[in-house]
């Protein structure tokens, strides 16, 4: 007797063949039911409690909990910061110093296609118009984007401000920058590059002005400085300012975190944006095989580099690593919170050895002081 529907249907019992099929499709279904019906009393049986419990258990094991403290993985790291304008300034930028003619572009294109929308340039980095270029290329529309050029040393002079201004705004190609902030708070006279404006690097407050000038011309939507120390920052607040800086950015990595001047900078409202937050070129491979980042990296599954830069906004700064890598690019725009006790770990690391910079011109510009230590007199 011939048993399923094929052989029904080769034996031409076009009925029997249907029925047979019906048959067969009909307890599939009250299999499926029965399947179901026992996994939920196996869950059931085995309670949610065990289940969690193991789920625990597994996650601190992968973690090698070690102090027995619970860890928060639910923390995320800002992906903005407001300023006082109101603005919303992307806690992680793409920095272009050192990046050269033709590796720029493309740097800035990878950065685009991965996702930055924050570009830290300046007049002196020598790149606007290349970074300018692969931005429009880009389509990405004007004001998704922040874009952050500096005003170089020569022209603090009120009257050079805005022909400055204008030559960044031209050779990046657009209407307004997002910031715009004084480089260094050393002004030297126009056309030299060693010769000292000393009224204007004791008392930069008319460059403040002309800088909140061009805030109300339209052409920057927001005005900061650049390694100022806290005496010189006090100095230029002590003025009746219109607009406050927005942003100080300094130098902030591994081997000078400036614990002081981020404590003091959170008291007073004052966001820091962290340049050469991995140590730049000539510290980089030594920041990435610091220990302690090893570690932390290993247990988290991240890389060296996100242990860094995600320990960077999760102090409140915003952070400015550069890389013409696409790859490198694409992994330092991964952030990820730091349990507390591997922030800890990793703050007291910091801390630990004497504070090195790695950035600083006072001696290639011939100051005869340091910039980052002194203040008038000089
Ligand atoms: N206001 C100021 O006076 C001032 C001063 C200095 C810097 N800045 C700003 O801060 C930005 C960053 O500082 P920085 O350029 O001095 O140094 P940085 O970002 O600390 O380090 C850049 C170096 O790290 C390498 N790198 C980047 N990501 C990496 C990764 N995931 N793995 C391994 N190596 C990696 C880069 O190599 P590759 O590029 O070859 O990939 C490059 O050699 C500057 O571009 C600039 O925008 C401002
Ligand atoms: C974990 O962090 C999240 C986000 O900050 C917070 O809402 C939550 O209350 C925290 N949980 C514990 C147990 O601290
Ligand atoms: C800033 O310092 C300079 C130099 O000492 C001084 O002339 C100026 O008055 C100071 N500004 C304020 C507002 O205190």
């Amino acid at each position: 007797m011939p048993r399923d529907q094929y052989e029904l249907l080769a034996a031409g019992d076009d009925d029997k063949a249907l029925d047979e099929l019906e048959n067969r499709l009909r307890f599939n279904r009250v299999k499926k039911v029965l399947f179901h019906f026992l996994v939920v009393l196996a869950i059931m049986f085995a309670g949610f409690k065990g289940l969690k419990a193991y789920i625990k258990s597994s996650g601190q094991w992968l973690h090698k909990q070690p102090c027995g403290g619970q860890r928060n993985y639910s923390v995320r790291l800002p992906s903005h910061y407001q300023l006082p304008s109101g603005h919303q300034i992307p806690s992680v930028a793409l920095g272009v110093w050192k990046a050269t003619p033709g590796e720029v572009g493309p740097a800035v294109t990878a950065a685009l296609k991965a996702g930055y929308r924050h570009i830290d340039d300046a007049w002196a980095y020598r790149n606007e118009e290349e970074v300018g270029k692969a931005i429009k290329d880009s389509g990405i529309p004007r004001d998704e984007l922040w874009l952050t050029s500096k005003l170089w040393n020569t022209f603090h002079a009120p009257e050079d401000v805005e022909e400055a201004l204008d030559d960044s705004l031209s050779k990046l190609g657009t209407e307004y920058l997002d910031l715009y902030l004084i480089h260094w708070p050393i002004a030297f006279k126009k056309g030299s590059n060693n010769e000292l404006d000393v009224a204007l690097t004791a008392d930069p407050y008319p460059t403040w002005q002309k800088l909140e000038e061009m805030v109300d011309k339209g052409k920057v939507r927001n005005i900061g400085i650049s390694n100022f120390n806290i005496a010189r920052v006090k100095n230029l607040t002590a003025n009746p300012l219109k607009y406050q800086p927005a942003v100080n950015q300094v130098e902030l990595n591994f081997w000078n975190p400036q614990p002081e001047l981020l404590a003091w900078a959170r008291e007073n409202g004052l966001l820091l944006e962290a340049y050469s937050p991995l140590g730049s070129n000539n510290q980089v491979k030594e920041t990435l095989s610091v220990p302690e980042v090893k570690e932390i990296a290993g247990e988290l599954g991240i890389t060296p580099a996100q242990v860094i830069i995600s320990w960077h906004v999760q102090r409140g700064t915003v952070v400015l690593p550069k890389s013409v890598t696409p790859s490198r690019v694409q992994e330092n725009l991964q952030i990820t919170a730091l349990p507390e006790d591997l922030f800890d770990k990793l703050e007291a690391a910091a801390a630990a050895h004497p504070p090195k910079r790695v950035v600083n011109p006072s001696q290639s510009w011939g100051l005869g002081f340091d910039l980052f230590e002194d203040e008038w007199p000089y």
